[in-house]
Formats: C-alpha cells, structure tokens, sequence
C-alpha cells in the first residue's frame, strides 16, 4: 500500500487556511492509503515556543486531526518528537543538503525576514528535518498545501543525493499532492495576504474552535469590495479564476474560493449560484455554510480539550506505531552511512 505523511504545526490559532489547505484533505485518504499524520512539535520550536502553550497546542492539532474525522486506528497519529528517528535521519540529511540549496528556500527568507544573522540555525535547516519526516517511513505521497512545494522537491532532492551518493536505490522518489480547491485562504481583511495565525487581527482569520456567532461576525465584517458578484463567464476553459481576474478582486475571489471549498463544489456551480448577487446575501449563505461545516467540528475539539487523557492515549499510541516503522528504516540508514553498530 502506498505510505501519505503530512504534519501540522503546533503554533495556535488553528484556522480556516489550516483547515481547507491541509487537515480536510487528509481525511479522504484514509480510505485508499497507509497515513501517518505528525503534529510536528521539532518543527514548530524553530521560532521560540513558550513550553506551556506548546503542550497545549500539540493536544490542539491532535483534537483537530481527531474532529475532522481522521481514524486513530486505521491512521497513525503522533507527534513529532516522541519518535527519535526523525531528529536522527534530519541530522544525516543536513550532512547530504547543501548550504546552496537551503539558501533558496523563500519559507526561510519569509521567516528569517531581516533578521536573517539572528534566526536559529533550526530554522534555517527545518527543509532537511522535513524530508526525515517523509523519508524515515519512506512515504510516497505528500498531502500538503502550495507554500510547501518548495520543501518537497527539496526532499526529492536529498531523497535522490543520499541514493547517489551511497550508491543505493533506498529512498523512494515522493509525488506532492496539492489539493482541494482552496489551498490557498487568504485573510479576510485583506486578500492579498495569506490567512495567519499570527495576523493581529481576529477579524483576518477564521479558527477551527470559532462559534456560531464569531463566525458570523467575522464574515460580516470580512472585506469585500463595492460590485456585485461575478458569474461563471468570467472562468477561463479549466473552471479556473485567471489570475488577472483574481488580482483585482481578491477578497471577493477569496470568499468565494472558501464557499466552493467548504460546499465542495466547483468554483463554477458557486459562480452561477451567486451570479449578480449582493455581498450581504452571499456572506449570510457564507455564515450559515461555515457554521454548518465547522460547527460540529469545533464542538468536538473543545470536548476534546476537557479530555487531554484521551488525546495523549492517541498520540502515545500512535508514536509507538510509528517508531516501529521508523526504527528499521533508520537502522538500514545507519548501516549504508557506516554507522558501526557493534
Ligand atoms: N512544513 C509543513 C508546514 O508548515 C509542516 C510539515 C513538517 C510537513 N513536516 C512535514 C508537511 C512533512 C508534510 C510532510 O505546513
């Protein structure tokens, strides 16, 4: 059976984009592949973590992973830094990265910002770290949202360095795969800018734990922009928004890429639902659709957070599963680099 691995960061403020672009789509693919979703808690400390709040939000994406409907039994759930393999495969793999090659990473220079000679040393070498993820359980396909490409092929490329260098076939070779038709949800204030768990601003972002009312508030208040919707005339051939089209309208193309994606239609249907319509009336239908999607699924989180007992019975678990695919993997590794291991 084919092997997906993906993971979430455990930073806070879980929200609509965290939904839509990743943990949704992971949800499927329960049913047609072996998955292993990580809570990548090595990850997240690359940027300080205050410890208390870091606990609280590794439980978080664990009930997040758990209300949206993926199975702890047919599904490995875990996190990050209970399975040692991944640190150990990350420190071989920044042996076989190249300083060239992290240098280009934009998630880096996006982070790093100007401040590049006080990032940590972890943030700069989190592309290698990754690709542990991935390859300490040789997984084939890589659900994960289009700022992550970059890290992908990233791994490809040590996958195939590593392979070459030693002279193996080991690592397989992943496929991306970049789904859902909003992968991309932009702040509702704003929509030339990624929706942000860390924008200042509540009103830019929908979380996964919002009531009914907060929703509501916040679509109201979303920004939108003085014409009347479109209709399906403006989609070029593949039912997509030309990007021309989307630039000059981004808050409205953003919301109403979030209908499509919460009602799971095509972008098309949605259009010609809402052709000529107000925004008043399309953010109430936006409301009642959000509310209606996320409702359940933020009432199952909060119960959740009442029982951390059961969310770390899961994530315990599921490192003990992990670890026995990891383990092996990382042996064999250790033997191809030359590793005595008397
Ligand atoms: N870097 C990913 C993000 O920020 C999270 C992540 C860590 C991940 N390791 C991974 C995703 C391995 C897929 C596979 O979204």
């Amino acid at each position: 059976m084919k092997r997906i691995f993906s993971g979430v960061q455990p930073t806070g403020n879980l929200h609509l984009g965290n939904y839509l672009g990743a943990i949704r789509n992971f949800v499927p693919l329960q049913d047609e592949y072996d998955c292993i979703y990580c809570v990548v808690d090595l990850h997240a400390i690359t940027v300080w973590q205050d410890p208390a709040v870091l606990k609280a939000n590794t439980r978080e994406v664990a009930a997040a992973y758990l209300a949206a409907g993926i199975d702890p039994k047919r599904c490995i759930i875990f996190n990050q830094s209970q399975v040692a393999a991944h640190a150990e495969l990350a420190w071989i793999f920044n042996c076989v990265a190249r300083l060239g090659w992290l240098n280009r990473m934009t998630q880096f220079k996006e982070k790093a910002g100007k401040h590049r000679e006080n990032a940590s040393v972890g943030l700069y070498a989190y592309p290698s770290l990754m690709a542990a993820d991935i390859l300490a359980y040789k997984a084939t396909h890589v659900p994960v949202g289009e700022d992550q490409k970059q890290h992908l092929e990233l791994t490809r490329d040590i996958a195939q360095k590593f392979n070459s260098d030693f002279g193996v076939a080991y690592f397989p070779l992943l496929e991306p795969l970049i789904l859902g038709t909003a992968t991309r949800v932009m702040s509702l204030r704003d929509g030339t800018k990624k929706m942000s768990k860390s924008d200042p601003s509540d009103y830019s972002r929908i979380t996964m734990t919002d009531d009914a009312d907060a929703i509501a508030k916040k679509f109201r208040k979303a920004t939108s922009d003085a014409e009347l919707l479109p209709g399906p005339e403006v989609l070029d051939d593949s039912g997509a928004v030309p990007e021309a089209i989307r630039q000059a309208r981004p808050e409205a193309y953003n919301l109403l890429a979030i209908y499509a994606a919460l009602a799971d239609k095509p972008m098309a249907d949605v259009l010609t639902e809402f052709a000529g319509a107000q925004f008043s009336k399309f953010k109430g239908a936006l409301s009642d659709l959000a509310v209606a999607r996320l409702g359940p699924i933020g009432a199952e989180m909060k119960r959740l957070s009442d029982d951390p007992g059961a969310v770390d019975a899961v994530l315990r678990d599921g490192a003990q599963r992990a670890r026995a695919i990891a383990e092996p993997i990382l042996a064999e590794v250790y033997d191809i680099v030359g590793f005595l291991r008397p």
